[in-house]
């Protein structure tokens, strides 16, 4: 399976009406997961770059539900930027993913759902030290 394949972009429910629109993400069915932990960025200038880690355990969804993003996705070998700009729109990050966020615009809240409480130990924060374990997970 390709990278791209395995960090599928997922299409939220988007009601609108008149008074506006109104997205619907549920744990267990449209995120692949059950959410165990929600967290936003926002106040992130353009030329910073977040993330620059990959997790052994936790997945994630991120979206923009403000203003806009980057995110760079590799796992070492293959790599893909998804632009995250529509409220409505995520991408699926599994665990040991490589992802950097960055070009956040200026008001771009950026909502991450996790599949995990917050563990800093299970981060790998080491590029170099990424690809030495993903060597030996998948040789
Ligand atoms: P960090 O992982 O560097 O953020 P990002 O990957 O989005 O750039 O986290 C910044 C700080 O916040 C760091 O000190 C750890 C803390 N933190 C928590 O305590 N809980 C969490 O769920 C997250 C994501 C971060």
């Amino acid at each position: 399976m390709t990278l791209r394949d395995r960090c599928p972009i997922i299409k939220f429910a988007d009601f609108g009406d008149e008074r506006g629109k109104l997205v619907v993400i549920e744990g267990g069915q449209t995120i692949p997961f059950d959410i165990e932990r929600v967290f936003y960025i926002y106040g992130s200038d353009r030329d910073v770059i977040r993330g620059q880690h990959a997790n052994r355990v936790s997945e994630f969804v991120l979206v923009n539900v403000a203003g806009t993003s980057k995110v760079r996705i590799t796992d070492g070998t293959e790599d893909f930027v998804v632009d995250l700009d529509k409220p409505m729109t995520g991408v699926y990050i599994p665990n040991m993913v490589w992802k950097d966020m960055y070009d956040f615009s200026e008001d771009s809240v950026l909502l991450c759902l996790a599949s995990t409480h917050y563990d800093g130990s299970e981060y790998i924060r080491d590029y170099d030290e990424y690809i030495k374990e993903i060597k030996t997970r998948d040789p």
